[in-house]
């Protein structure tokens, strides 16, 4: 035998051995994951994270009250981008200009590219809602933006609660609470029994300045889309903002992050993660705690929690007020001390699309983040560190393993294509989701 020829063997029997290696390292992880999701899992299987299709509409959770329907879907997907029924502008200049889709944008994350969204009274759009501000007509109270950074619709069919507060939906955490909705403007409409999402929407379309009415909709051509979706509904309020929010609502359903590479890996393509992602994806089941908290289908949970973040206030920011109920929390809606400064347990799907964390928006990269979530140390002066919860505590996590974590929020999370829950364009036919003059240039819409 020639040294050459066995030079080959036995190198490539080495190889043999180290894939093989390398292989059977792999299969444990996907083990180890798999059983450390199981033990997570709230009713022990990892089937629970599978997201339903997001057109296997009898799988999706839903309000037997706004059971979905396609026609529903399809209504609300449109009216959450049209800009021809923002029509409750403060000042003439913002008429037909903003919609649902100005704060909560598809290649966003659904969030509006910014800390904080503008609707009526903002101007531009950037590339993904980034260069949103003041139109100079507007005051800055008279704007449409809120102190708090905006929520996802990535997910929200597993939100019961909705709000950072909860403080909106009749049932889970709210049970107990009806006492505090009677004299309260905001969440009286709990009463309605309807669910968490429906019940912010039909506050949201008042407070985000839409009029659906019945001329409206007959000069764009939506009337046959409201008759096909609320048929039984009294044509008084089937042409209204009453059926649009909950057309709204069924869209919103819809929006599930199924093309995430974990979702992929759960139905069973084990190589859809990386071996530093399902290292990643072991830490957060397990040493990182993070499913302590975040251990719904949406990976976040109907619980509220303290971490003490900053508020809006203490960052440069619209309309933000040390005084703002928002800053307490869970506390601001049921005004129980032991409920200050907590907030809800966010769903983390799609977080890498904008680089703006917690309610306040403090933090400004997922570095920086695993830094306060490994430190569990209070940022805000108002939160004394005796306030923060009893789950989060200080990890001990190396560089290593935070970077092992980021890979796992960062790609593993990440849905690449929430454009397919956009449309191509909306029956009046202006520009959407904003239609002032700047967006139109940044959409191209001139
Ligand atoms: C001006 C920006 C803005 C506009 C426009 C806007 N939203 Fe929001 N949205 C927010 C903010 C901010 C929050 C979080 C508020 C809070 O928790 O205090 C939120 C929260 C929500 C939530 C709750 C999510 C959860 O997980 O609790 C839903 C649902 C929602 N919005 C739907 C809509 C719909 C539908 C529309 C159109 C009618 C809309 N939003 C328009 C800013 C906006
Ligand atoms: C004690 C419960 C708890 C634990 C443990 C926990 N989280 Fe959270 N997480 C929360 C709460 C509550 C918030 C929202 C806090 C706020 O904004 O005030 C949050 C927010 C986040 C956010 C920001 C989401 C957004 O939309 O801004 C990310 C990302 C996140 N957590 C990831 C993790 C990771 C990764 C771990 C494990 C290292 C972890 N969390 C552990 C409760 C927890």
């Amino acid at each position: 035998m020639s040294n050459k020829f066995f030079f080959a063997i036995v190198t490539s029997l080495l190889f043999v051995a180290c894939s093989k290696d390398k292989m059977s390292v792999t299969i444990e992880m996907d083990q180890q994951l798999e059983s450390l999701i199981e033990k997570a899992s709230p009713d022990g299987t990892k089937d629970f994270y599978i997201l339903p299709g997001e057109t296997d509409l009898s799988s999706i959770p839903q309000d037997p009250m706004n059971a979905l329907t396609p026609e529903r879907v399809e209504l609300g997907r449109l009216l959450y981008f049209e800009t021809g029924f923002a029509m409750a502008a403060i000042r003439e200049s913002g008429m037909g200009t903003y919609s649902c889709g100005s704060c909560h944008i598809p290649e966003a994350g659904f969030k509006p590219g910014n800390f904080q969204g503008i609707a009526d009274g903002g101007i531009g759009f950037g590339l993904n809602g980034e260069d949103r501000r003041r139109h100079p007509d507007y005051t800055e109270s008279e704007l449409d933006v809120q102190a708090a950074r905006p929520l996802t619709m990535v997910n929200v069919a597993f939100v019961k609660n909705t709000f950072w507060n909860g403080q909106f939906g009749s049932k889970v955490a709210n049970e107990g609470t009806e006492h505090l909705w009677a004299n309260d403007p905001a969440t009286e409409r709990n009463a309605l029994g309807f669910e968490g999402i429906e019940t912010v929407n039909f506050a949201g379309i008042e407070t985000h300045r839409y009029d659906i009415n019945p001329e409206l909709i007959e000069q764009y051509g939506y009337k046959e889309m409201f008759d096909a979706a609320y048929p039984d509904l009294e044509e008084k309020l089937r042409y209204s903002n009453y059926a649009g929010s909950l057309a709204m609502s069924a869209y919103i359903r819809t929006i599930l992050s199924t093309q995430a590479p974990f979702q992929r890996w759960l139905k069973g393509n084990k190589n859809s993660l990386s071996a530093e992602e399902k290292q990643g994806g072991i830490l957060f089941f397990s040493k990182a705690n993070c499913s302590n908290c975040h251990y719904n289908p949406n990976l976040g949970s109907f619980e509220f929690h303290a971490l003490g973040v900053k508020d809006m206030d203490q960052i440069p920011s619209y309309n933000a007020s040390p005084n703002d109920l928002r800053n307490l929390g869970r506390g601001g809606f049921t005004k129980l001390d032991e409920d200050y400064y907590k907030f809800k347990v966010p769903g983390l799907y799609n977080i890498k699309d904008t680089p703006f964390y917690f309610h306040g928006a403090s933090i400004r990269s997922l570095d920086e983040l695993l830094e306060y979530k490994n430190q569990a140390v209070s940022e805000n002066i108002r939160v004394s560190n005796d306030r923060l919860s009893e789950k989060f505590l200080p990890l001990n996590l190396s560089e290593t393993e935070k970077n092992q974590l980021k890979s796992f929020l960062e790609r593993s999370l990440t849905d690449p294509d929430l454009r397919r829950y956009g449309v191509d364009s909306v029956l009046s036919g202006l520009c959407f989701p904003n239609n002032d003059s700047q967006s139109r240039v940044d959409l191209g819409c001139n």
